[in-house]
């Protein structure tokens, strides 16, 4: 699987991109170039690669008769990495309900059923990727559902769109109704099945994928954790910590486990390349426990305010030191976009009453949703960045796409000012293009 490449000589470079250029340094702070040069060219693998990244009148005397095609008054951004999204939830985003569980048993649950026809997974697979493309974001770490044809069906469409793209098989055999339940030895021989056909296939990898906790018995918990041993770079991903009824109920079915956190833990599946949602309800152990097992969490704001679940506290998991990103866990959050997610993060951070307050600067709410969702997937220097040798996923951005974001950015007097200006006004019109950095 991806690990970043040393960076390509100039002589790779087959094709030149002018126009402002937003990237970021390894501490995480963001880089802009009013009027940039982003030179491009194949790697070894065929995949579009940075050969170079900086301002155009330095840079561009580098790449004498490089074809370059120029983007007035755009700017070229990293593709956005969404760290947790649900592809079968794409219309069941706007259902309200009572909190976390309600939602799950009325509206989640009977939709999810519907996947297991394998024609009607490769439709709203289609739309899902279309999506995702329509609001800048080049990766996502995705759930299907239990049924293993929907991995298939939405491998093969990200295969055909050429993108970096991980999922996996829901894992939930009890607690679960009928249509949605699968049984534990099969579930986990569909798992190891679709890691050796999809992970490390072009681009794509494989996520092991238990739903959470409640769902899934001890057995199945075990194999998973066992899966996870066997393929070490293939990725985990759950919930964890989202609901306070959902955590009761889990410290009920595992009342040995210090905390709901620690369940995961106790079955080996907290390491490098395990990323848990929502993260909320945490205290300090459980925040050292995914720093020192290196386990991410991906923050999914849209969903806690509309599930009504809670906020994740930001001071806590700097406090502590463990890695996360940004997610827009559709159909509990509420929207494809990064930029309604960067600003409904910002909401989170904010909010005062039942945690530490603060006030998330505008080039950290973006690189939560790009270099540092990169990072936190064990992805850092591939995607979500375009500094030299990253996989060149990128957006084409029009900063006045609308008659508010034109004003507003046109008075933008720092990069700050600019970069929350389209935080706070934008969404998939602020996108005009979304490049693949796939192989030709
Ligand atoms: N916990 C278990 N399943 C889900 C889900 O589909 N969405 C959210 N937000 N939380 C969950
Ligand atoms: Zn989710």
């Amino acid at each position: 699987m991806p690990t970043p490449t040393p960076p390509l000589t100039p002589d790779a470079a087959t094709h030149g991109l002018r126009a402002a250029l937003l990237r970021f340094d390894a501490e995480g702070r963001p880089l802009y170039d009013e009027d940039g040069l982003l030179a491009i060219g194949p790697g070894a693998d065929g995949v579009q690669r940075v050969v170079a990244a900086g301002d155009w009148r330095t840079l561009s005397q580098r790449f004498p008769g490089l074809p370059v095609t120029h983007y007035p008054d755009r700017i070229i951004a990293p593709g956005f990495v969404d760290m947790h999204v649900h592809f079968p939830q794409t219309d069941v985003i706007g259902s309200p309900a009572e909190g976390l569980l309600p939602w799950l048993e009325n509206y989640t649950f009977p939709h999810e059923s519907r996947f297991a026809d394998a024609g009607y997974a490769r439709g709203v697979a289609t739309v899902f990727i279309d999506e995702l493309l329509r609001n800048g974001v080049t990766t996502s770490l995705t759930f299907a559902t239990s049924h293993p044809a929907s991995v298939d069906a939405l491998m093969e469409e990200a295969s055909t769109r050429g993108m970096r793209l991980i999922a996996g098989k829901v894992l939930q055999d009890r607690n679960s109704p009928d249509g949605v339940r699968d049984e534990t030895t099969r579930s986990l021989a569909d798992t190891e099945d679709l890691i050796r056909r999809w992970h490390g296939h072009g681009r794509l990898g494989y996520a092991i994928t238990p739903r959470f906790a409640p769902s899934c018995s001890e057995a199945q918990l075990r194999g998973a954790g066992e899966l996870a041993a066997r393929y070490p770079d293939v990725w985990i991903q759950s919930h964890v910590a989202e609901n306070r009824d959902e955590i009761r109920w889990a410290l009920e079915l595992f009342p040995q486990a210090r905390s709901y956190l620690a369940v995961y833990d106790g079955f080996g599946l907290m390491r490098e390349r395990a990323v848990y949602a929502h993260c909320i309800h945490f205290d300090d152990e459980d925040r050292a426990l995914m720093r020192d097992t290196r386990t991410a969490a991906a923050v999914s704001p849209t969903s806690n305010l509309f599930l009504g679940s809670g906020f994740f506290d930001y001071e806590g998991a700097d406090r502590v030191g463990f890695r996360y990103g940004l997610a827009s866990d559709v159909g509990g959050g509420t929207s494809f976009s990064p930029f309604h997610t960067m600003l409904a993060a910002y909401y989170v951070g904010r909010e005062g009453q039942t945690k530490p307050g603060l006030s998330l600067p505008p080039g950290h709410l973006w690189w939560q949703h790009t270099a540092g969702a990169a990072r936190a997937l064990g992805l850092e220097g591939v995607i979500g960045n375009l500094q030299p040798g990253c996989e060149a996923d990128f957006v084409v951005l029009n900063p006045a796409a609308t008659p508010l974001l034109a004003r507003k950015t046109a008075q933008a007097a720092s990069l700050d000012e600019l970069l929350f200006a389209m935080i706070v006004l934008g969404d998939d019109r602020l996108v005009e293009r979304t490049v693949i950095a796939a192989a030709r």
